[in-house]
């Protein structure tokens, strides 16, 4: 399964045997790099950065570092080795043979979901295009970058999926995915969450901790999938995604360390005057990422959610091994219910709330990143406990979309929901101010005032270390 680098496009898909394939995808190449010359980090593509890349997907071989400039990063196609004899494990299908092309009645859903996933990726990359001008330290800025590579060869995976299984439409498609642009007015990436702009570090370590995470679930269920090369690739997908989860939850816990060592060495006063950053305020940033990440899980009753699970397309996170009525379709799902005015609870299909199934997951995986943040300040002795709203709160897709509740999920009217709105959400004046201390701060060893460093380096190098050189 080693990865061939002598290979225009690096890969461990043999594609060398497909010549069409290949063609097609070298021709979508250059296209690719204009778009990250256009699009990608803004200044920083002659420095070298310390990246790693995959060489091999052998749980020991595919994290390879080394100084690369960023235009010259191997973006290549790798899928984990086929499992001999894969069966498909759930809905309508199971203990079917797996799919080795795509099941032409299920084409269109197939492509929906491949491109969907897809459009994530090329869209954080355009989010975060600017972060580097502000990075607070050279370990940062490098996470920022590796980040940013791997979120393009995601891209490249989803690309080889549709040019090599959906033909002509697949081809245009992957050229679509090029010409979208998060935030643009008449052409904008298809999710909302990727849309909106990523201005800030504390934005961008809320962003890898929620929105990368449900990017996690997502290549979980896929990873599930009855089309065998999808869920391989998606396997491999998730390896490069742990560490950008990391770069969130511990992004997150060293600006939380900062403000209480300020706090504590300044009683009483104002941390803003001392460049740190109140943790009233991150609670904000948590209340609106974490709600606006719910979202993108979709409707909490949903018939789509129920055909990609009887097709076999799309799982439960863990399908195979933490469930055990793989076909779902007479096992019912309780589920919160609101009808505008009352709130209760009702039974639904299970295979029509995998979507709730899906975010019920995740919600419980980042509740335990809240408590190790919740630890780092009661080690710092101070009186604060990050919370997570409620899944109702500021919600704008699904079933509490059209209504306002408080953090705590009590519906309440706009009128109340307009009063303490500041109270719950980032102001105007918190994003000011917060972009106010997003200053450069890259020489090697040094870290801005707003934020502790790493307890460790990359890769076993120091934090002191050049992870970016001119
Ligand atoms: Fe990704
Ligand atoms: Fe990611």
């Amino acid at each position: 399964m080693a990865i061939n680098y002598s290979e225009k496009i690096p890969n461990n898909v043999d594609l060398a045997s497909d010549r069409r394939l290949q063609r097609a995808l070298e021709k979508w190449q250059p296209h690719y790099l204009d778009w990250w010359e256009e699009t990608g980090p803004t200044d920083f593509n002659n420095h070298e950065i310390y990246l790693r890349t995959a060489i091999s997907v052998e749980r020991e071989g595919w994290a390879h570092f080394g100084h690369v400039k960023m235009p010259d990063y191997r973006w290549g196609i790798f899928l984990t080795p086929s499992e001999k004899g894969r069966k498909i494990g759930f809905g309508d299908h199971k203990d079917e043979d797996a799919w080795q092309e795509v099941p032409g009645e299920y084409r269109n859903n197939l492509k929906r979901l491949i491109v969907t996933q897809a459009d994530t990726e090329p869209a954080s990359v355009e989010q975060q295009r600017l972060l580097g001008h502000t990075a607070p330290s050279l370990y940062d800025l490098r996470n920022l970058f590796q980040v940013n590579v791997e979120e393009g060869r995601h891209l490249w995976a989803m690309v080889y999926l549709l040019h090599s299984y959906f033909g002509k439409d697949g081809r245009e498609e992957a050229d679509e995915l090029l010409a979208r642009r998060s935030g643009h007015a008449d052409h904008p990436r298809i999710l909302t969450t990727f849309n909106e702009p990523v201005e800030d570090w504390l934005s961008m370590f809320m962003f890898t901790m929620f929105t990368d995470r449900d990017g996690k679930y997502q290549l979980l269920a896929l990873a599930e999938s009855g089309f065998d090369p999808l869920a391989r690739s998606c396997k491999f997908m998730l390896t490069e995604e742990a560490h950008h989860l990391f770069v969130g939850q511990t992004g997150i816990s060293r600006v939380i360390q900062r403000s209480c060592e300020v706090m504590n060495e300044n009683p009483g006063a104002d941390i803003r005057e001392y460049g740190a950053i109140p943790l009233e305020l991150i609670q904000k940033w948590v209340y609106r990422w974490f709600s606006s990440c719910l979202d993108l899980f979709g409707a909490e009753v949903s018939s789509n959610s129920a055909t990609f699970f009887g097709q076999g397309l799309k799982g439960r996170a863990f399908e195979m091994r933490d469930h055990t009525d793989h076909d779902a379709s007479e096992a019912g799902f309780s589920i919160d219910s609101w009808d505008g005015k009352t709130l209760g609870r009702e039974e639904v299909p299970l295979r029509n709330a995998m979507n709730e199934v899906l975010r019920e997951d995740y919600i419980r995986d980042i509740e335990r990143h809240v408590k190790t943040w919740n630890k780092v300040i009661e080690k710092a002795g101070v009186d604060f406990e990050v919370h997570l709203p409620h899944n109702r709160f500021n919600r704008i897709v699904g079933l509490y979309s059209g209504a306002r509740f408080d953090v705590d999920g009590n519906p309440i009217t706009e009128e109340a929901f307009v009063a303490q709105r500041d109270k719950w959400l980032p102001t105007d004046a918190d994003l000011t101010f917060v972009k106010s201390l997003m200053v450069q701060c890259i020489e090697p060893g040094k870290i801005a005032g707003w934020i502790s460093p790493p307890s460790k380096g990359i890769n076993g190098n120091p934090f002191e270390f050049e992870y970016v050189r001119a």
